[in-house]
């Protein structure tokens, strides 16, 4: 590439990932304890540094999953965050205490915004519990990490006195976050420049930055930190989290790796599973990624003009700053066709990163043989699909073995299903004001479940009218809250599906004898 610098030391950047914790939390990204290990295992194999699994105290729910996390993960640090009090941090340390690598991360806001109108308290008394709560931490771990929250509208010199003091107290890591989404790249980069010249303890420390992106600028701002010598950035996969998100990983990964040339900066991702990990996201929580956005959108590597699809048949270089393969969109993503065998079909799962059991596998096998029958083509994305049902998929109370429905203009939509219940076959008739909804309605009816459907929401994986349709629904029943999937080339087969499983799930729900797990 032109341009390219030489000899210059490159510097690598560490990745906190904080999908599981600021991610989750907001509205529409919730997931259960199995979800997040999922996600957990994949960011390992992405090669994020540390994993922030969750908020402990927040719930029961949320310390099962980050004491799963911390037992299951090897490869990378596990994160539990508390606020800056000896209950969150003793709650932090019990969930996180067995992972190979523990990191307790603690935060106080240091505004005075923050301090006056929610605190209610004074600098010196921020000061005294940030200094208290990193001291607790490290009687459990080395490894503490300490964010001033609203760092950006805090006045500078007492944001340096506070991170001067938390260094003192052992703090290893000090995050600036931009809680608000209000700063402005040379803005926050000078921030971080400011506390690297005024905090004289500095170089015993990890200077983080958090960035939201209120105003669009998560990334920007990011940049603008590492640029000035912050060496780990928080962010999450598809830039989910409070309001208008955090800063994209795979946006600031991509432009770390791009344009290495100039920054001299470096991730150690695994590039070539950010595609896959994106797409593992929006399966599970259902929220699908704008067409348009950098690197994971379904249109970021699609050229449409007849200019640019000339010059890219030319040269790739003419319009292309990098590849799709780069972060694992296969060129060739027809990969198997229907007469391949499960030795052939199982290879393509295996490269694809999944692990599946015996069991799961012929199931997979079996639902790719079907789809194989009723479409030409089958993508990677495809057999995505089919794996992430069916390895989320709870033991069944509820089998659907029939269904049909009518709908069009002058008719009333209707559902005829039949459904094996408990081993019991049963069958009925039922309407609604749209042929999912007449199905919905049947099999609640069918199941005696009176769930609310809290979320419904279609995604098309691949492109072309026989692409397959993958559905996410969201039912809450008793206050348990439960996500089920379903694909099929049939968009209310996929519907149906989804609702059936997400039955399932919150029936094997309420058998668990920790209830809220799930949540
Ligand atoms: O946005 C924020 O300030 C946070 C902190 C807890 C780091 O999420
Ligand atoms: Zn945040």
């Amino acid at each position: 590439m032109p341009g390219r610098k030489s000899n210059t030391e490159m510097h690598y950047i560490k990745i906190f990932d904080t999908t599981l914790r600021d991610g989750e939390q907001s509205p529409g990204n919730t997931m259960n304890i199995q979800e997040k290990l999922r996600v957990a295992r994949q960011l390992e194999s992405l090669g994020v540094d540390i994993i922030e699994a969750g908020f402990p105290i927040a719930s029961p729910g949320d310390f099962a999953a980050v004491r799963e996390i911390a037992r299951t993960v090897k490869k990378c640090e596990v994160a539990g965050l508390a606020r800056a009090n000896d209950k969150d941090i003793d709650r932090a340390w019990e969930a996180i205490k067995e992972a190979k690598n523990p990191r307790i991360h603690t935060f106080i806001s240091t505004s005075d915004i923050h301090l006056k109108h929610q605190l209610r308290k004074n600098r010196d008394e921020v000061l005294e519990m940030a200094v208290h709560a990193v001291k607790r931490a490290k009687k459990y771990t080395p490894n503490v990490e300490f964010s001033a929250m609203d760092a950006t509208r805090t006045d500078r010199e007492y944001l340096c006195t506070v991170l001067s003091a938390v260094i003192d107290a052992g703090a290893i890591t000090i995050n600036i976050p931009d809680t608000v989404g209000y700063a402005i790249p040379h803005e926050f980069g000078d921030l971080i420049r400011y506390i690297r010249e005024h905090v004289s303890t500095i170089s015993r420390a990890t200077i983080s930055v958090h960035c939201h992106n209120d105003l669009g600028l998560a990334v920007a701002n990011s940049l603008a930190a590492v640029m000035n010598g912050a060496r780990q950035v928080e962010c999450t996969i598809n830039g989910i989290g409070e309001r208008a998100g955090n800063a994209s990983m795979e946006e600031l990964v991509m432009i770390l790796r791009t344009r290495r040339d100039q920054l001299s900066l470096d991730s150690r991702i695994v590039t070539k599973k950010i595609y896959g990990t994106s797409r593992l996201i929006t399966s599970i929580t259902g929220v699908p990624v704008q067409p348009n956005k950098a690197i994971v959108g379904a249109n970021a590597f699609a050229h449409e003009s007849g200019i640019h699809q000339d010059g890219l048949l030319k040269d790739k270089i003419t319009y292309e700053i990098m590849t799709p393969e780069s972060i694992g969109i296969s060129k060739s993503t027809l990969v198997i066709g229907k007469h391949s065998g499960s030795h052939a079909f199982l290879d393509r799962v295996t490269e694809l990163g999944y692990k599946l059991s015996k069991n799961d596998l012929k199931v997979v096998f079996e639902r790719f043989k079907e789809l194989a029958d009723k479409k030409k083509e089958i993508y990677d994305e495809d057999i995505e699909a089919i794996v992430t049902e069916v390895s989320l998929r709870a033991p069944d109370k509820y089998k659907l073995l029939n269904m049909n429905v009518m709908s069009g203009t002058g008719a009333i939509p209707a559902a005829t299903v039949e459904m094996e219940v408990d081993g019991n076959v049963i069958k009925d008739v039922g309407f609604g004001d749209g042929p999912v909804d007449a199905a919905f309605k049947t099999i609640a009816k069918i199941t005696g479940t009176k769930s609310r459907l809290l979320k419904y929401a279609v995604n098309s994986i691949t492109g072309g009218t026989d692409a397959q349709g993958e559905v996410t629904v969201r039912l809450e029943e008793d206050g348990c809250v439960m996500v089920g999937q379903g694909s099929h080339t049939d968009i209310i087969m996929a519907s149906v599906l989804a609702y059936v499983n997400a039955l399932n799930r919150l029936e094997h729900l309420k058998h668990r004898s920790v209830k809220g797990i799930y949540q």
